[in-house]
């Protein structure tokens, strides 16, 4: 395979300024990261501890295996939304090794507001199944919430993607084979009396863990029993008389040694048989890509430099380098993985799109999992590309990665705007997991573009009505205002907070988090072949 030659000067001036603005970014990112981690009141931690209890991570880091990694999903949900202390929406969540196996982990924080479910928690919690499945990873959940958050529950109960999903996913899991061991580590009440209930397998800790449909104050008020939580919905309850638990255990702990054992007797996963290498570092310090991508989304680069610092070797097989060039496809390998990647070089053309296409086809044709290097404006427009039928071309391309079953690994690098961000497989287009930047922005267009396009529907509109132009000063006080709304709405701080992507990733952990997200990939089949729709041409 051709190597890929960096032309970059390490030394210029650029280079360390952009490496600076880069950095700081890295350096903002960890800051939330950490605050996310640690930020618990002080009353609540005491309060936590003080029933045995071991704090979430410390119940994951006893759970995985020693050097395990932890692909966490959505570490920042919720991100300055509600109180600003709902950190990682309540819940902690992600991949990791259990028992030689991938698991994926679901862990509510108890230390959050007793670890009641607020509506991103639920998003949260839906997300992580939907990974489950796609990726036929069984899943273990860490129970010790006081359920819905109550003054929310009209977003988190009633609707279709709302609470009552959670069960019915649970449910298909279980038909799927995917196998589903659940903890009781504190409260599992009404609705979340069902997380266990649904589950292949329960263990139920002493004294702390109890599941019940209705608690004992809601027990008292509707029928005047006066019973104590654990004669209630306690272990010996339920694993003695109920049946409702599988498995006691005296403390956390122990739980935690339970699930080890349950899930060191789960069938072995059959990972999907692709053409590996030996994994290869790439000829350059990832590390240099904080200098190469410009502070501004607007400076173009050569996505080349950014593929010689992620990929097995820097060596990559590119196609078609002279056709379509603003978007560069090739083969390579990526911690021995095998795979096709498409990475932006500028907007979309027509001849850009068409080998979009060809690419895509030839990948899932071949059953080499695509990953998306996504830094794109959008696709060219103007009268002469409509001639040219830019819309058709841009149809096959967003077509083929709807249908194509390969695995899709999406990492924003940049800029995902308008259907740029179809083509390049989006989060509506279910790429396995998505992943950004934390330089990255998205929107359905830059703040600039809508403003202008604002600005002229309103002088339009007023010129039809036969009114009055709108003055300099308020034709700049729409833009202003419109140019700050995009700002905030597209930056990616508030898309992760809302879990439009799986979480933020330091530009020089791209290969790591690629490489994790494509071991995952293959634990569920690639299926064969069999085409894509009808192509307008
Ligand atoms: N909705 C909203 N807030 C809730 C809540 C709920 N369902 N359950 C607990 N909280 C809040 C409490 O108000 C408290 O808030 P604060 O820290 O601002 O004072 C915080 O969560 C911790 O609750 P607290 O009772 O002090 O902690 P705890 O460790 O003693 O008990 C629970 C935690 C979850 C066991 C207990 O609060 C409880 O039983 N909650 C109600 C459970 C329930 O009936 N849920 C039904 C919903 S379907």
């Amino acid at each position: 395979m051709d190597i890929l030659e960096s032309r970059v000067d390490t030394n210029s001036d650029q280079f360390k300024r952009n490496a600076e603005a880069m950095e700081k970014k890295v350096a903002q990112m960890r800051d939330e990261l950490r605050k996310a981690q640690d930020d618990r009141s002080p009353k609540a931690y005491e309060r936590h501890v003080s029933q045995g209890k071991l704090p979430v991570r410390e119940r994951l880091s006893q759970l995985l295996d020693r050097d395990s990694p932890f692909l966490e999903i959505g570490a920042l949900a919720a991100w300055k939304m509600y109180d600003e202390r709902v950190h990682g929406a309540g819940v902690v969540g992600g991949i990791g090794i259990v028992e030689g196996r991938e698991v994926m982990i679901n862990a509510n924080d108890a230390m959050i507001k007793g670890g009641t479910i607020y509506p991103m928690g639920v998003k949260k919690s839906l997300r992580l199944q939907e990974i489950a499945m796609q990726n036929r990873l069984p899943c273990i959940n860490l129970i010790d919430s006081g359920g819905a958050y109550l003054p929310l529950q009209s977003e988190v109960f009633p609707d279709a993607q709302h609470g009552g999903r959670v069960f019915y996913n649970q449910a298909w899991m279980s038909k799927m084979g995917i196998p589903q061991v659940t903890a009781v580590m504190g409260l599992c009440t009404a609705g979340g009396a069902y997380i266990p209930a649904m589950s292949d397998y329960v263990v139920h800790v002493k004294k702390t863990g109890a599941v019940f449909l209705g608690g004992p104050p809601l027990v008292r008020a509707a029928t005047g029993e006066v019973v104590t939580a654990e004669e209630l919905g306690g272990a010996e309850t339920h694993c003695a008389i109920s049946g409702v638990s599988d498995f006691m255990a005296e403390n956390d702990t122990e739980a935690i040694r339970l699930i080890r054992q349950i899930v060191s007797r789960l069938p072995a996963s059959k990972k999907f048989p692709l053409p590996t290498k030996p994994p290869k570092a790439p000829l350059y310090d990832p590390k240099e890509l904080y200098g190469i991508v410009p502070d501004r989304l607007s400076v173009p680069y050569d996505c080349r430099e950014l593929i010689a610092r992620v990929v097995d070797g820097s060596e990559f097989l590119e196609f078609k380098p002279m056709y379509g060039s603003t978007l560069v496809c090739g083969w390579a390998y990526i911690h021995g993985y095998p795979v096709g990647i498409l990475a932006n070089n500028g907007v979309l053309f027509p001849d850009s799109a068409r080998k979009g296409t060809q690419f895509i086809q030839l990948c899932s044709r071949d059953k080499v999992p695509l990953v998306f290097l996504q830094n794109i404006n959008g696709f060219i427009i103007g009268s002469k590309y409509e001639k040219e039928g830019i819309t058709k071309e841009g149809h096959k391309m967003v077509a083929a990665v709807s249908v194509a079953e390969v695995p899709k690994i999406t990492m924003v690098v940049g800029g995902s705007f308008g259907a740029g961000n179809y083509a390049m497989c989006g989060r509506a287009y279910s790429p396995r997991f998505l992943w950004m930047w934390p330089n990255a922005q998205i929107s359905v267009m830059g703040g600039e573009q809508a403003a202008d396009v604002l600005i002229s529907v309103k002088q339009d509109q007023l010129a039809r009505s036969g009114e009055e132009l709108m003055t300099p000063e308020q034709v700049e006080m729409i833009r202003q205002a419109t140019i700050e709304t995009s700002e905030e709405e597209s930056n990616a701080y508030f898309s992760t907070s809302r879990m439009w992507d799986d979480g933020l990733v330091d530009p020089a952990r791209t290969r790591e988090v690629l490489a994790l997200s494509l071991a995952a990939a293959l634990n569920a089949d690639i299926p064969d072949y069999t085409g894509f729709g009808v192509f307008r041409m």
